[in-house]
C-alpha cells in the first residue's frame, strides 16, 4: 500500500519536499531519540525578551516554527546564534516593539511575544494571528488579561496596539480569572507579570507541562513564580531578569506520536528521553487499546503494539486530560482497532479534518459536530 500526502501549504522556500510517499505494512524497530518540546521552545524563546542580557537555551528542536520565531526575535533586535540544538539569544537591547505581520501571520505562537514586549518596553504592537486551520483561535483572553494589568489595548487595522498606562511604563500586578485555561493566554500573562509591579494571580490557569517549563525558565532568570502546573499561578513582579542557561523538556506530542507509530505497525520501539508524567492520559488510552507500555527507567519507554487492539472512547481536554494534539494520531490507530470508539474533540471547534481523508483510505468513521464514531476495519488502503 502506498500513500501520497501533499505537502502542507507552507509559503516558504525552506520547505523543499513536494509530498511524502509512505509505503505501508512495514514494521518498525529501534530506539528513537525524542526532541525538545516545540511548544515549550517557542514560549521560552518569546520569554527570553524579558531578560536584558542573554539566554542560552538547549534542546531546541530544528523546526520551521522555531526558525520563524528566530526571524521574529531578530526583527525585534535579538541576536541569535545556533549551535546544533542550542540557541544563544542576545536580548540586551531591543530595537523595536513591533512584530512584523508576515511572521506573526505564519504562526500563532508568535503572538505570545506581546506579553514580554509590553512588560519589558511598556508598549507592543503585534498583528492578530491569522485564521487557523483548526478553528478560530481568538486572543481575547490574552487581551483582557493585559488590560487588567494596566495596559491600554486597541486593535487598529488588524494590529493589537498595547501600551502601559502607568507613567513609568510598568504593568501592575492583578488578579485574573481565565474563562478557559488557555495555554497561550496563561503563558502571555505569566510572562507579562514577571516584570509587573506587585503580585499577579492567574486563576483557572492552564496546567500544561509547557506552562511549567516556561515558569521554570523564568524562575531561572530570577522571576518569582509559584503554582505553575496547578490551576492558580502567583507571580511577584521583579524589576529585572538576568541571564540564564536552560534545557527544554522532551516533546510529549512527539513521544505520543511514536508510541502510536509502534502500535499501529505492531512493532516495538524504545523512546528516550521521555517524561512519563507528561503523557499519562495517552499511556492510559494506549493500554486500554491493548498496547504494552513499559517504563525501562525514569526516562525510557518501551512500546509494543498488541496482537489485537480494541476500540476505546476519547475526549480531548486541557492537561492533565487527553491532549487535542494527540487526537488525530489516536483516531488513525482506532480505525484499525476492533469495535466502536467515540472521539469527542472539545478544545478546538474544527479539528476533525483528517476524518474525511481517513475515510478515503477505507476507514469507517461517522462524524456529527465535534464527535467522531469510529468502527474498526481490518485494514486501510493507500490513497493520494
Ligand atoms: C497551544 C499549543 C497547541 C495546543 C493547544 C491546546 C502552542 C504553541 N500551541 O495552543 O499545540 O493544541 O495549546 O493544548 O503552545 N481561546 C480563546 N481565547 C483566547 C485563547 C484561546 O477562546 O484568548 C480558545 C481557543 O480558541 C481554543 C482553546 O481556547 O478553543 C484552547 O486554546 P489555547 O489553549 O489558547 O491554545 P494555544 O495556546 O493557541
Amino acid at each position: 500500500m502506498t500513500i501520497l500526502i501533499a505537502a502542507p501549504s507552507i509559503p516558504t522556500a525552506e520547505w523543499t519536499g513536494a509530498c511524502l510517499h509512505i509505503r505501508g505494512q512495514s514494521t518498525l524497530a529501534g530506539r528513537v531519540p525524542i526532541s525538545g518540546a516545540k511548544n515549550s521552545a517557542l514560549a521560552l524563546m518569546a520569554g527570553s525578551l524579558l531578560c536584558n542580557d542573554h539566554c542560552h537555551i538547549e534542546n531546541v528542536p530544528e523546526l520551521l516554527d522555531v526558525k520563524r520565531m528566530e526571524l521574529l526575535l531578530a526583527a525585534l533586535g535579538v541576536s541569535i546564534e545556533r549551535q546544533g540544538t542550542a540557541l544563544t539569544l542576545g536580548t540586551a537591547s531591543l530595537k523595536s516593539d513591533r512584530a512584523p505581520y508576515e511572521l506573526v501571520n505564519q504562526m500563532r505562537a508568535s503572538f505570545f511575544v506581546i506579553g514580554p514586549l509590553l512588560s519589558r518596553l511598556g508598549s507592543a504592537q503585534v498583528p492578530l494571528p491569522g485564521g487557523c486551520a483548526i478553528g478560530a483561535r481568538p486572543v481575547d483572553l490574552h487581551v483582557r488579561g493585559l488590560q487588567a494589568m494596566g495596559a491600554d489595548v486597541q486593535i487598529d487595522h488588524g494590529i493589537v496596539q498595547a501600551r502601559c498606562r502607568q507613567q513609568d511604563g510598568r504593568l501592575l500586578g492583578s488578579r485574573i480569572y481565565l474563562d478557559y485555561p488557555s495555554v497561550g493566554a496563561t503563558e502571555t500573562l505569566m510572562m507579562a507579570a514577571t516584570l509587573a509591579r506587585g503580585e499577579t494571580i492567574i486563576e483557572n490557569a492552564a496546567q500544561e507541562p509547557e506552562v511549567s517549563d516556561l515558569a521554570d525558565f523564568c524562575t531561572h532568570m530570577g522571576a518569582h513564580i509559584q503554582g505553575a502546573g496547578t490551576k492558580t499561578i502567583t507571580i511577584q513582579g521583579v524589576e529585572r531578569l538576568h541571564a540564564t542557561t536552560y534545557t527544554v523538556i522532551p516533546d510529549r506530542i512527539e513521544t505520543g506520536t511514536f508510541m502510536v507509530a509502534a502500535a499501529i505497525t505492531r512493532s516495538t520501539l524504545i523512546l528516550s528521553p521521555v517524561r512519563p508524567d507528561h503523557i499519562r492520559a495517552v499511556i492510559a488510552k494506549l493500554e486500554d487499546i491493548g498496547v504494552a507500555v513499559n517504563l525501562l527507567d525514569g526516562q525510557t519507554l518501551e512500546v509494543r503494539g498488541g496482537d489485537r487492539h480494541w476500540g476505546t472512547d476519547i475526549e480531548t481536554l486541557p492537561f492533565p486530560g487527553f491532549p487535542t494534539d494527540m487526537q488525530a494520531q489516536l483516531m488513525a490507530l482506532l480505525t484499525l482497532s476492533e469495535g466502536n470508539s467515540v472521539i469527542t474533540e472539545t478544545v478546538f471547534e474544527n479539528r476533525l479534518q483528517h476524518v474525511a481523508e481517513l475515510c478515503r483510505m477505507g476507514a469507517n468513521i461517522r462524524l456529527k459536530g465535534n464527535v467522531a464514531v469510529v468502527t474498526g476495519v481490518p485494514s486501510l488502503s493507500g490513497a493520494p
